[in-house]
């Protein structure tokens, strides 16, 4: 370990929208083929981070949070420390806001920071190529929280590119607490996959094709229709939901990732208010804030993991 490595870490863990997702087709190694427009937004977990002698446990407030190995922030911490051979343990305590199975990468983003916080905790200095190494091998949506911001994620979604074009607008979001299983969701897409070609709205929307605010209502999530065959009952509430974002000036409403998160992005923040107050005025438990841009997300992690910088501090 290296001298100036702090003895704990306090970490954001950002969630994820999906602004737009097309499945193109089924893979060899059986998942699916996916271009996806990723977003960061400012809705996050808090992960602390201390070293122990061996073995790896996590605390959580929230119960619907395992806490053995099917947690993929435990998985992350094992794979992490094994590949260290430093024959150190950790723990993990996570304070959970990210609606769990949502379709915000809640529990993704967590494995994310531990891989990156316990590199810094060890002194490891990994760089990006072993730590997105690693990221992949836990599942197809870590890797993007190494990179964050608005940026395009291409084969599983493991590939993943920033954009030149940053996104800076208000989101609406609604977690319907209806958790959907993202593989069941892929597998009902199987019924109906068509192969594609170039030429739909994602690649037109980084390839500045499309431009301005029309830009965001042609980005759909091709999972939609799979999850909503999936879990019947959301037909019905998503369109409530949609139907409220929509009437009150947002650019997109779309279902996150394989939901049941649904959420409306907006430029003007009072509108993203009114939206808010409207949902919540129907009985929805809604979630207000910003997106966060690749430089803002870069900038967190540097705070956070210099902040925290702080030798003697134990717990
Ligand atoms: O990689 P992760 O464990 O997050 O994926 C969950 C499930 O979603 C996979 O088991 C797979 O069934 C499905 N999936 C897929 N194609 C992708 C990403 C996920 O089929 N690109």
């Amino acid at each position: 370990m290296r001298r100036d490595s702090p003895r704990w870490l306090k970490l954001p863990a950002y969630a994820k929208l999906n602004l737009g997702l097309e499945v193109l087709g089924v893979r060899q190694d059986g998942y699916h083929e996916l271009r996806t427009l990723f977003q960061t937004i400012d809705l996050k977990d808090d992960v602390e981070l201390t070293l122990a002698d061996r073995g790896v446990t996590i605390a959580c407030d929230h119960p619907g949070v395992p806490t053995d190995d099917s947690n993929l922030a435990v998985r992350a911490a094992r794979e992490l420390l094994a590949f260290s051979r430093s024959g150190r343990g950790a723990r993990i305590r996570l304070v959970k806001r990210i609606p769990v199975a949502g379709g915000l990468g809640g529990g993704s983003s967590d494995a994310a920071t531990v891989l990156r916080g316990l590199d810094r905790l060890l002194g490891l200095g990994l760089g990006a190529t072993e730590l997105h190494r690693l990221a992949r091998r836990l599942g197809a949506d870590v890797p993007f929280f190494l990179v964050g911001g608005t940026a395009l994620g291409l084969a599983r979604g493991d590939e993943v590119y920033p954009l030149r074009r940053q996104i800076e607008a208000h989101f609406v979001l609604v977690d319907p607490q209806r958790p959907v299983s993202t593989a069941a969701v892929f597998r009902r897409v199987d019924e109906s996959l068509t192969p594609r070609e170039n030429g739909n709205t994602i690649f037109r929307f980084v390839s500045s094709d499309l431009e301005g605010t029309g830009a965001f209502s042609a980005l759909t999530n091709e999972l939609e229709a799979a999850a909503l065959t999936e879990v019947p009952e959301l037909g019905e509430v998503v369109r409530r939901i949609r139907e409220i974002l929509l009437g009150d000036g947002a650019r997109m409403a779309a279902l996150s990732g394989s939901g049941s998160s649904f959420f409306g992005l907006f430029e003007d923040g009072r509108q993203a208010r009114r939206a808010e107050s409207r949902l919540q005025a129907a009985g929805f438990r809604a979630l207000r804030g910003r997106t966060i841009t690749f430089e803002q997300y870069g900038r967190a992690w540097s705070r956070a993991l210099g902040r925290s910088r702080g030798g003697g501090r134990t717990r």
